[in-house]
């Protein structure tokens, strides 16, 4: 059976740990690993990205593999041959293939069929591979994992649901704060707040996303209005504690859920944790395809 990465909950506690430990190595040496020399991994995007498509690209190259960008309007996908077909090719010429889709179904369905490793590059439910770059920032920035407390601020979404899930399991504290309407799930690893200001007193980090994420585009007036008082300024930031940081996966609408102030300021690691997609997914991989 091959390993996938869906959810990220995958990774037990301790595999968790010595993921984030390796992405440090990688990052103080990024050419030191030649784990995929000569693979071939496929990176499918059923939505845009930057981040995901730029970092795991690079990644792939750095550990000597062989990226394929794979775009469905390109693939006889577009011209109705089944995913089912299109995956069980794929597993003939592969040796793993991350996607980008909206429903987690899909990605389970292509997981089921295929016999490769499938990992998750963001779908409307889970974006795993972002909490590895958060957790590698906030291992990075204080020397821990266990016992931070790490304060989100919006939307109870793909980014939030992976931060709790994943964050948990690697002995953070994980509190959501969110209007109603917009909450987690109870029983994914976080305390559910709706005051913003409860979440971030005694936090080391705090984290918002986008209030429109991809998808919810309909939505978007009803979003505004439901998060106006949702956005991580340094008045809220102020509430957390000294050494806090600041955090967001990006894409960041400055003005909505963070101000220019934090984006920019001395108290955001955010284009740290940008870079640390990187470092993140390449010990995902040496993980994946061991
Ligand atoms: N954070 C993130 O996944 O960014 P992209 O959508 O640009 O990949
Ligand atoms: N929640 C956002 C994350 C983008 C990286 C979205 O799903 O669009």
């Amino acid at each position: 059976m091959p390993r996938h990465f869906l959810t990220g909950t995958e990774l037990d506690s301790a595999e968790l740990g010595a993921l984030i430990e390796r992405a440090l190595e990688l990052k103080a040496a990024p050419r030191s690993s030649q784990a995929l020399n000569e693979r071939c991994v496929g990176l499918v995007f059923e939505k845009p990205s930057t981040r995901t498509r730029v970092s795991f690209e690079v990644g792939v190259v750095e550990l000597g593999g062989h990226p394929l960008i794979l775009r469905p309007d390109e693939l006889q996908l577009s011209r109705g041959e089944p995913l089912r077909d299109t995956v069980l090719v794929l597993s003939r010429h592969l040796d793993a293939v991350g996607v980008r889709t909206g429903p987690q179904a899909v990605l389970e369905e292509l997981a089921q069929a295929g016999s490769i490793p499938v990992f998750n590059m963001l779908t409307a439910r889970h974006h795993p591979c972002q909490a590895l770059a958060d957790l590698l920032t906030l291992r990075e920035t204080f020397g821990t994992l266990t016992g931070l407390r790490v304060a989100y601020v919006g939307d109870g979404n793909n980014v939030a649901r992976s931060l709790a899930l994943i964050g948990s399991r690697a002995g953070l504290e994980v509190v959501v704060a969110s209007p109603e309407g917009y909450e987690l799930e109870p029983g994914s690893g976080a305390t559910l707040v709706r005051d913003p200001a409860e979440a971030v007193r005694g936090a080391h980090a705090v984290y918002t996303d986008v209030w429109v994420s991809m998808g919810d585009e309909q939505t978007a007036d009803a979003r505004r209005a439901a998060f106006a008082a949702y956005r991580v300024d340094d008045a809220l930031l102020d509430l957390a504690l000294p050494e806090a940081i600041a955090l967001h996966d990006l894409p960041a609408h400055a003005g909505e859920e963070i101000t220019a102030e934090v984006l920019y300021g001395p108290r955001q690691r955010i284009w740290d944790q940008a870079e640390n997609r990187r470092h993140a997914q390449k010990a995902l991989l040496e993980w994946l395809l061991p």
